[in-house]
């Protein structure tokens, strides 16, 4: 006799992609299907393994979304993360797909980083996810671009974290002395930008109004709390960092922790400085309104000696339509 449970799909299950699921892997959660629209019946519990005929059966139906009870959340996001790689390499899923997988378990994956910054597995699974995120978009612009389409136009912290990532992981693609060594350590710092916010209390995180003084110094405290905290982990190679330290850091010395000059931060901070403004300015804020990418752009290149103008260029011609150049008022101007 099937169980049934009567509630809102919505509510408190998540639904899941069935092409997520791999054939013959042991799913530590149950499944649900949608029988109507309120109503959800188990369809396969976490003992029994998911074959390929349970696949096909689905298929048959056509059902292409199952439901997992939100008490599972945790479950699925550690069986997404194990199976990743081998769903990102499939032949059978849209690339589209792949890319709203990637982005959806790295968004996840940060929210229980942010929740838990120095348990040193939240930090080995983010090495796992940057590792990921560099093999997929190696295999191409496309790639980038499907992942830059699902970025949110709400901010929110995760969200935002995955979007530098990205971002700086793309751009960083395009200089000619960025290895595998280079991409993983620009990466791991980028997706963890702004980890010490989570020593940050939420009042000040999500103050609506201007900040204080006390309030502005505390908030301007997160690159050295998020190099701390990634030190005591010692899961991240130390060349890291300086993404991590250097973010707000501003070319003139009009940044901070450490007021900076252009030529004393290193590379891996002058990527996720100007990746990170750029996400921050095309997301919208409770105080902000989100700008298009082209404004954004263009506004970056009238703070003179901010970013540096080299990494600025690659990375406007990142973002034109085909990665050539696009023309700014500041670049015609100069
Ligand atoms: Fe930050
Ligand atoms: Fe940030």
């Amino acid at each position: 006799m099937p169980r049934y449970i009567k509630t809102s799909p919505q509510l408190n299950y998540v639904p899941v992609s069935l092409e997520a699921l791999r054939i013959d892997s042991v799913l530590n959660f149950d499944l649900y299907v949608q029988v109507d629209r309120n109503k959800l019946s188990l369809y396969r519990s976490a003992a029994l393994p998911f074959t390929e005929a349970t696949m096909r059966r689905l298929i048959e139906h056509g059902v292409t979304t199952l439901y997992i009870d939100g008490s599972s959340r945790k479950e699925y996001q550690i069986y997404m993360e194990e199976n990743l790689a081998e769903i990102l390499r499939s032949p059978d899923l849209p690339e589209a797909k792949k890319a709203s997988i990637l982005y959806d378990t790295s968004t996840e994956l940060i929210r229980d980083v942010l929740e838990n910054p120095t348990y040193g597995e939240n930090i080995r699974r983010s090495k796992n996810m940057v590792q990921n995120t560099i093999s997929y978009m190696l295999q191409g612009r496309e790639a980038f671009l499907n992942l830059l389409r699902l970025t949110s136009v709400n901010y929110t912290v995760y969200t935002h974290s995955v979007n530098v990532c990205t971002l700086s992981v793309a751009l960083a693609q395009r200089l000619k002395n960025a290895d595998q060594k280079f991409l993983y350590e620009l990466g791991i710092g980028a997706l963890l930008h702004d980890i010490g916010k989570a020593r940050v209390s939420e009042r000040i995180l999500n103050k609506t109004t201007a900040l204080s003084a006390m309030e502005q110094e505390i908030m301007r405290r997160h690159p050295r709390w998020g190099v701390e905290m990634l030190r005591e982990t010692g899961e991240v190679p130390a060349a890291a960092y300086s993404a991590v330290l250097q973010h707000h850091e501003r070319g003139g010395r009009k940044g901070y922790p450490d007021k900076l000059d252009m030529h004393e931060m290193h590379v891996y901070g002058k990527i996720v400085a100007i990746a990170d403004s750029f996400d921050a300015m095309t997301t919208e804020r409770v105080y902000q309104k989100a700008m298009e990418t082209y404004p954004a752009l263009k506004l970056m290149h009238t703070l003179k000696g901010h970013f540096d103008s080299e990494l600025l260029r690659e990375f406007t011609m990142l973002l034109g339509p085909d990665g050539e150049p696009i023309s700014t008022s500041s670049e015609t101007a100069e």
